[in-house]
């Protein structure tokens, strides 16, 4: 299979609509739907220039102060791509006559769609057609069809109509909130056309928007034709020919498009003086560039890594390149969402091009300057300071029609802000005062929105990523990013007052002070009982979505639910919070990332395509390598499967850049954070290899990742560091470095009670004389739930047992009193008390280089280890008051882990206690039980006593033989 192209070699007129999205060919400003030459067999003919569109007034049911006040939508312009060819006096269409073969090939390499029909009308005229287009990569405005036909089996007479149809119109839909136009008119005025010789022309003017659009189309032929006949009326030249047996003709069609100036046709003629082969290789010297870096390769899984080169590719074309468009959410491929730009371009595009293309990723920030006037105006309206983006968006007014999903989505301004600082990591570029003057302002804006509340900056009244959460009070991921914004902010504009750079706008007094203030005292909604973040003020006080009454067929929720009925309950649509742990890896730990993802999971629908990238990519953080690649599935042919839907309507470009994501941050375990590059890679099993490219300080660093290495290679550039798991290293140009990735014993976390040492009895002790004192049912039975559980939680399991519920006070009296009676007990431990062989195990692992950690739920961990006089034997002893949640959560091992430097996949966890088992295999790591299978389910191995326990099983153990 070449992985470089996409296509069929099948007709089947089905996947028309849908194969017309995926066969457009675009430069970032002019883009041509993948739709037929002819208009029969057609679904929708679809020519688009980014950014290009006109307004109206929204009409609203009922209105209110501040509601956005114009709709913008993207125009579908006359259309260039059409021909009609006539064999014979009968037109041709797939309708038609008899097709006796068909093929459609996107190549990525070439920049070129090749469409071949072998073709008899009813009369048994047989012609073979092939036909190639391009939208130049190098002339924005400019786009090329050749068509060729071949009279097959006999001579005949055919008649070739080329148009700059200016009959087309957007599409509309009534019933989905996310296609179609709304407008009362014909929103293209054409002014004026014309056709002189071999050129079609048209100008026209949008009714209200008041932007200009010139047309032209230059023709040439390779074979004289009989007659060459212009049609005023339908803005068409038409060709007749006769040809051979076996001859064949060539129209070829030139094509300029300009909304800036009337020079189209001094564009068409000139793209002319140059021939077809001259521009395809001006095309493929283009992407042959963007392919060096922008290249993945993956061995044993051909289909995603077609896919992800279409992704690539389409995302490629999406992108604005001038520093005045930026990338629609489908792209230039189809109507959807009306051409608007929204926050996935900054959030899910932006990345991928700081990587492969840095100067895509600029044009894009350099478009949200270009509207930042704008944006200071919508701040006013909406009753704040600086500048607050619009939620979607073409020229820069806020269109979304629907607030609660829209407006409220106040996050846009950090999410564009998280974008410049990304860019500026990746590039190590200085911050030009443009986007300090965007730092500032979404400062402002932010400090204006909040309030200080109980000594918490609050941020009320907002909707975070998930929109079926609307409207509420400290959304975290709005509240994370926007502390993120006003810290970077306070960076830029110290590190311009350090070296005396004159900030572009005039800071008030103590302004700097009142965002260092809301940046510190930011409310992040915290849930101590759940150890979660909570989602927002009130996401833990709604009750679940019914999940197990709602049939397949009522998903998206979106288009069978009232908003208001989804907003109450606790589902998502597509992460949030968890998104924000991945923007913002550095501020939590693993356990905390791990705990979060498993908690939100279940409530995600999935019902947004941004949604399964990043599930994908915190299941890789979270060691689940294969829930990582059911989402990444979901994800990476979400428009190829045309899985959603909806795909006729256009590609998902954030879906496609996810699918990019969660390959480079996910598989590969790229990190960016704060400008520090790392990885921790994680091979899916069912690849060989996966090779990919990324720009980091205009170095070019390979990363070719197999399931036992992965070599990291300088490309270009001087030098470069990066941090390999917890390794760092630098690579100098034309260096590699390999690393084994395969497990190998590096440290062993032990449990202590019932591991190490029999105290287990005198737990069980203090909770029988408290239980006893208390009348609460307590024994033996009882006991086996208390194994490796907290103090607290153990407490809680015995009054669940016997139905009570005590209040805090009472909870913490007897607590003390337990753990008073466990501390006294601990007088008669001594050395004798290890279980045997526990000192011989720990003196040969330490003589092997193997570090050992303790990783107990006990409080009283240090005590007894001293009383045992094994104390000094350890790299670390764990802190368990210094982690969030107890086993059976991974945060105790984790941290152990961490403590003694050893790579989590090389550690092994070993534990007598059910719970603990949990807590070790949430780490990633492998498990060693201390008792009978059927008590321990989890286990890689399960021994009857730590005596059998040996630093060859161990390995073994971790090698996962
Ligand atoms: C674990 C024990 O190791 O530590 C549990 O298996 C105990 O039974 C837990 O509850 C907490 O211990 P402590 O000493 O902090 O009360
Ligand atoms: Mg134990």
């Amino acid at each position: 299979m070449d992985t470089m192209s996409f296509g069929y070699a099948e007709y089947d007129p089905s996947q028309t609509p849908h194969n017309e999205t995926l066969f457009t060919l675009a430069n970032g400003y002019l883009g041509l739907r993948g739709d037929f030459e002819e208009a029969e067999g057609t679904y929708h003919k679809g020519t688009y220039i980014n950014g290009f569109y006109d307004s109206e007034p929204i009409i609203y049911g009922e209105s209110a102060y501040g509601f956005a006040e114009n709709h913008e939508t993207i125009l579908n312009l006359p259309d260039p791509k059409r021909i009609e060819l006539e064999v014979g006096n009968l037109p041709f269409s797939m309708k038609r006559g008899v097709v006796h073969a068909s093929s459609r090939s996107l190549n990525y390499r070439t920049g070129l769609l090749t469409r071949t029909v072998d073709w008899s009308s009813a009369q048994g005229d047989r012609v073979k057609i092939t036909t190639e287009r391009m939208v130049s990569f190098t002339e924005k405005h400019c786009a090329l069809i050749t068509y060729t036909v071949e009279a097959v089996d006999k001579a005949l007479f055919i008649k070739l109509t080329s148009f700059l149809d200016v009959g087309v119109r957007n599409r509309s839909s009534k019933d989905d909130p996310r296609v179609g136009s709304k407008f009362t008119s014909n929103p293209l005025v054409i002014e004026h056309f014309s056709i002189e010789e071999e050129t079609l022309n048209f100008s026209a003017k949008t009714r209200n928007s008041g932007l200009s659009l010139y047309g032209s189309a230059f023709h040439t032929i390779s074979k004289e034709a009989l007659a060459v006949t212009p049609s005023e009326r339908d803005l068409a030249l038409s060709y007749t020919f006769s040809l051979a047996k076996g001859e064949s003709v060539t129209l070829n069609k030139f094509i300029a498009y300009t909304s800036e100036d009337d020079s189209a046709p001094f564009r068409a003629r000139r793209f002319a003086q140059e021939s077809f082969a001259f521009h395809a290789q001006e095309q493929e010297a283009f992407l042959s560039e963007f392919w060096k870096v922008g290249r993945i390769l993956i061995e044993g899984d051909e289909s995603s890594e077609q896919a992800l080169q279409f992704n690539i590719f389409h995302l490629l074309q999406s992108c604005g390149r001038d520093g005045k468009s930026s990338m629609a959410a489908k792209g230039l491929t189809g109507e959807g969402y009306e051409g608007h730009y929204f926050w996935d371009t900054e959030a899910y595009a932006l990345p991928m091009f700081c990587y492969l293309k840095p100067d895509i990723a600029k044009s894009l920030l350099d478009y949200r300057f270009s509207i930042l006037d704008k944006a200071r105006l919508r701040a006013k309206k909406m009753s704040l300071e600086g500048a607050l983006f619009p939620w979607r968006t073409i020229s820069g007014e806020e269109c979304s029609a629907y607030y609660p999903a829209g407006t409220a989505q106040y996050h846009i301004d950090a999410d564009i802000l998280y974008a410049v600082e990304k860019y500026l990591a990746a590039t190590g570029d200085e911050a030009p005062s443009t986007y300090v003057e965007m730092a500032i302002e979404s400062a402002r804006m932010w400090l204006s929105l909040g309030s200080f509340i109980d000594g918490e900056f609050c941020i009320n009244e907002v909707t975070g990523p998930d929109e079926y959460t609307a409207c509420v009070n400290n959304n975290a991921y709005t509240n994370l990013m926007a502390q993120n914004n006003l810290k970077f902010a306070i960076t830029l504009v110290e590190s311009y007052q350090q070296q005396d750079k004159i900030l572009p706008l005039v800071l008030e007094k103590d302004e700097l002070e009142s965002w260092k203030l809301a940046q510190k005292t930011m409310r992040i909604p915290f849930d101590k009982r759940l150890g979660i973040y909570a989602q927002d003020d009130s996401f833990l006080k709604k009750a679940d979505w019914p999940f197990a009454t709602t049939p397949k067929s009522k998903h998206p929720l979106l288009l069978h639910f009232h908003p208001l009925v989804i907003y109450r309950h606790r589902v998502l649509k597509q992460p949030d919070l968890v998104l924000a742990q991945f923007f913002l890896s550095g501020l939590f730990t693993k356990a905390e990332r791990i705990r979060n993802f498993s908690f939100y999971e279940p409530y995600t629908t999935g019902d947004s395509s941004l949604s399964h990238c990043i599930q994908s990519i915190m299941a890789s953080d979270s060691f689940q390598s294969l829930k990582a690649w059911t989402y990444f599935k979901k994800t990476v042919r979400l428009d190829i499967d045309d899985s959603q839907g909806n795909s006729v309507d256009g590609i998902h470009t954030a879906s496609m850049a996810g699918s990019w994501m969660a390959t480079v941050y996910g598989f590969a375990g790229f990190r960016d954070w704060k400008g520090t590059f790392s990885f921790d890679p994680k091979l899916p099993s069912a690849w060989k290899a996966l090779t990919f490219c990324l720009t980091l300080h205009s170095s070019v660093l390979k990363v070719e990742l197999r399931p036992d290495t992965v070599i990291y290679t300088l490309m270009t550039g001087e030098s470069i560091d990066v941090i390999h798991r917890n390794e760092n290293f630098t690579l100098k140009h034309g260096e590699s470095k390999t690393f084994s990735l395969v497990p190998k014993l590096g440290g062993v976390l032990f449990d202590l009670d019932g591991v190490l040492c029999d105290t287990a009895h005198l737990h069980y002790k203090a909770w029988k004389q408290v239980s006893d004192e208390n009348l609460l049912h307590f024994d033996r039975e009882v006991n086996k739930g208390l194994l490796g559980v907290s103090r607290e939680a153990s407490l809680q399991v015995i009054l669940d047992h016997n139905e009570a519920d005590w209040p805090q006070e009472k909870r913490s009296e007897v607590l003390k009193k337990k753990n008073d009676a466990y501390v006294a007990s601990l007088d008669s431990i001594t050395p004798s008390d290890l279980f045997p062989g526990v000192l011989d195990l720990l003196s040969d692992l330490k003589t092997h280089g193997v570090k050992i950690a303790l990783a107990s739920a006990s409080k009283n961990a240090r005590t007894v280890c001293k009383k045992l006089g094994i104390f000094d034997r350890f790299d670390a002893i764990a802190d368990i008051t210094s982690v969030q949640k107890p086993k059976p959560e991974p945060d105790i091992f984790l941290l152990a882990s961490e403590q003694i430097g050893v790579w989590y996949t090389d550690c092994v966890g070993v534990e007598d206690a059910k719970a603990g088992i949990e807590a070790i295999k949430r780490s990633g790591m492998p498990a060693v039980g201390i008792g009978t299978k059927s008590e321990l389910p989890g286990s890689d191995i399960v021994l009857s006593g730590t005596k059998e326990l040996t630093l060859e099983l161990l390995k073994k153990v971790v090698a996962g033989r």
